[in-house]
């Protein structure tokens, strides 16, 4: 059955990257069978611009019918002073809540060419595969009451973090089982010693935990857990966390792969379908320039295939492309050693098309 996919571009870099993956797309469906239909539509800032909001009704519909949804980046410097709910923030995280896109998959790996490229020591981030499991549609982020008042004469900040069992429970079985399919090991991440959210958040995990006797449970506080993804980030197999905690870990476990331009993430509901975006944001700096790194929008396109789409195979055969590539000693910026020559964002993309086979 034809499987409909909805591509968001976005603001930024974001059309620029996704215009790569959406080239790979198309040689998928040329030459490997690969059968889908794609169409296009608004997120984020360029939605604003043509329609006043960052999820406009017929982003909606669209995303609604789809199967899969790619998306590039949104947000940029032009729409920082536009009131909260035209930010393009907005936008992703209405998309987020109103497809309940619960599960959030961030792997953070080390691709053996780029080791040196990372921040920290190669011996400490060589072989590094860690899945970080974020909770996406719950905590602080949408927790009422959220707003500035004035109480006794000055104006205080209040969001509320909140989660229920339900929620916890979910997002935990998701962790459980990708750990089952990963080195067996799962650590769970709360501030437990602080906060009664996160005291369920370990209970709940616990309780969870008696249905995978085949996984080893480890918990940790978040503000330690920060600091063992640089003293030894390899102690890791599958992190699981709440939606702010995720936020923050992941960026920091980005890092040490040596560049967020790297990295992709899968984004999905109970029934399987997702939304897929690099985890890089939509870097206004490099706007136009034909600079942007386009393997994590790539890398979340085979993550789209694998989860989505069904096609294991072809996501395979993205990743074994992506490798490829990074083989032959192609370099955007981003991941280039000082003095090596680099490549821009169209030519990475023509070579893993033609690294397809
Ligand atoms: C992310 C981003 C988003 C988040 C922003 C853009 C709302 O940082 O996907 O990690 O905080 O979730
Ligand atoms: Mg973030």
């Amino acid at each position: 059955m034809t499987q409909r996919i909805l591509v968001l571009p976005g603001d930024g870099i974001g059309p620029e990257i996704v215009a790569e993956a959406v080239k790979i797309l198309h040689a998928l469906q040329r030459d490997h069978g690969l059968d889908v239909t794609l169409e296009e539509g608004l997120l984020g800032g360029c939605a604003v611009d043509a329609t006043g909001e960052p999820y406009p009704a017929r982003t909606q519909a669209q995303a609604r019918a789809a199967d899969a949804i790619l998306l590039g980046a949104v947000g940029g410097p032009r729409y920082d002073s536009l009131p909260r709910p035209q930010r393009p923030e907005r936008g992703l995280l209405a998309i987020r809540k109103d497809l309940k896109l619960f599960a959030n998959l961030r792997p953070a790996v080390v691709f053996p060419q780029l080791a040196a490229a990372s921040s920290l020591k190669p011996e400490v981030v060589a072989g590094l595969d860690i899945l970080i499991v974020r909770e996406l549609t719950g905590d602080v982020y949408f927790g009422e009451p959220r707003g500035i008042e004035t109480r006794d004469g000055e104006r205080v900040g209040i969001n509320t973090m909140i989660y229920s069992e339900s929620e916890i429970r979910r997002i935990a079985h998701v962790a459980f089982q990708a750990a089952q399919k990963r080195q067996g090991r799962l650590c769970s991440v709360d501030k437990m010693n602080v906060l009664e959210t996160t005291q369920l958040w370990r209970d709940v995990v616990c309780e969870v935990a008696a249905e995978y006797p085949d996984v080893a449970l480890s918990h940790m506080l978040v503000d330690n857990a920060a600091m063992q993804l640089v003293r030894n980030p390899k102690q890791f197999d599958v992190m699981v966390t709440g939606n702010l905690f995720g936020d923050i870990l992941s960026d920091e476990a980005s890092m040490l792969t040596g560049s967020i331009g790297m990295l992709p993430s899968a984004s999905l509901d109970a029934d399987g379908k997702g939304l897929y975006e690099p985890i890089h944001g939509s870097a206004p700096d490099i706007v136009g320039r034909g600079v942007a790194n386009p393997l994590a929008t790539i890398l979340s396109l085979g993550m789209m295939l694998r989860y989505s789409l069904g096609r294991t195979d072809l996501a395979e055969r993205v990743e074994a492309a992506v490798s490829r590539v990074l083989d032959q000693g192609l370099r955007t910026a981003d991941i280039a050693r000082p003095g090596e020559a680099t490549v821009g964002t169209v030519a990475m993309g023509d070579a893993v098309v033609a690294a397809l086979g």
